[in-house]
């Protein structure tokens, strides 16, 4: 018996959202497919660059543990194909992670509500991290508009409005092996009660905007001043990239996930050419070529 699941590339914060928003998008897919072998071991197959070592391989990760907590002892062939960009701030081990969760319920009948699934990505997702969170790994099991609440784990998803389109730039930059770990590591410990309540009240507004269907106000509310401002430095002509594209005329413009992506959130009526145009050329600004995606949640 065999099952192939296959998961969405997805952005996560959303800008104020760090760590709750997740959001799908149909850019990229990661599929995973679960057969059961002979013995007892899981064999890792891919012919994308992954590690190989169930233990170090985000999916091999989450069948591991799933392994472990149901009892499985037959031995699981996985195969992997990889159609997430890796290190981009795109989701990528957060998809893998997704699809092999998603493969292995399925493959063993297991039932297990949407929290679960997503417990067990995101133990895949800590694997490249360095530390637990569940916005990707929530949006690529659910797809749509997640938040991610926690302690105890309790995903909520929101369907997006139809005329949200998002044009992600994706630089050609090299990228650290373990860049969301030092993504994270460049981060405040403390913010200032202030910026607090404006990081929040633009989160509220975001979900709001989701809930209403109301393009315009998510997209306006798309502004962090805690994570972006200490992030962007990591990211070559980000503040051209970001100004380029408000100026052609998208609602709000922040770093996807981690980064280096950068990804404008516009209207299905915006000029997606032009925006697109427009964050090439400030990244270019920067002597940085970037490939750049059209997509829908
Ligand atoms: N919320 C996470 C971060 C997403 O920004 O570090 C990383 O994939």
């Amino acid at each position: 018996k065999s099952v192939i699941a296959r998961a969405p590339s997805s952005t996560a914060n959303l800008g104020p959202g760090f760590d709750v928003f997740g959001l799908a998008l149909d850019a990229y897919y990661d599929e995973v497919q679960i057969t059961k072998n002979e013995g007892t071991q899981i064999v890792i197959e891919s012919s994308d660059s992954v590690p190989l070592e169930p233990e170090k391989n985000s999916a091999g990760i989450v069948i591991i543990e799933m392994s472990k907590a149901f009892k499985v002892k037959t031995g699981l062939l996985v195969k992997i194909k990889k159609g997430v960009p890796a290190g981009f701030g795109m989701g990528s081990s957060a998809a893998s992670a997704a699809a092999a969760a998603v493969a292995f319920n399925s493959l063993f009948d297991l039932n297990l509500d949407q929290n679960t699934l997503v417990e067990f990505a995101g133990m895949g997702e800590r694997a490249s991290a360095g530390s637990i969170h569940y916005d990707n790994v929530s949006a690529s099991v659910l797809g749509g508009f997640v938040i991610v609440r926690t302690d105890p784990l309790d995903v909520i998803k929101i369907e997006p409005p139809k005329d949200l389109v998002l044009c992600v730039a994706i630089p050609k930059i090299a990228v650290p092996k373990k860049k969301t770990k030092v993504s994270r590591g460049v981060l405040p410990q403390q913010v200032k009660l202030h910026d607090h309540v404006r990081n929040l009240a633009n989160a509220a507004a975001i979900a709001t905007g989701f809930i209403n269907k109301d393009v315009e106000l998510l997209g306006r509310s798309i502004k962090d001043i805690i994570v972006e401002p200490a992030r962007k430095h990591m990211i070559p002509g980000f503040d051209n990239v970001k100004k380029n594209a408000l100026q052609a005329g998208a609602l709000g413009v922040t770093i996807s996930g981690a980064g280096p992506s950068v990804i404008s959130f516009t209207s299905k009526s915006a000029n997606h050419k032009k925006i697109c145009k427009a964050m090439e050329k400030g990244f270019s600004s920067a002597n940085t070529e970037c490939i750049t995606v059209v997509c829908r949640p």
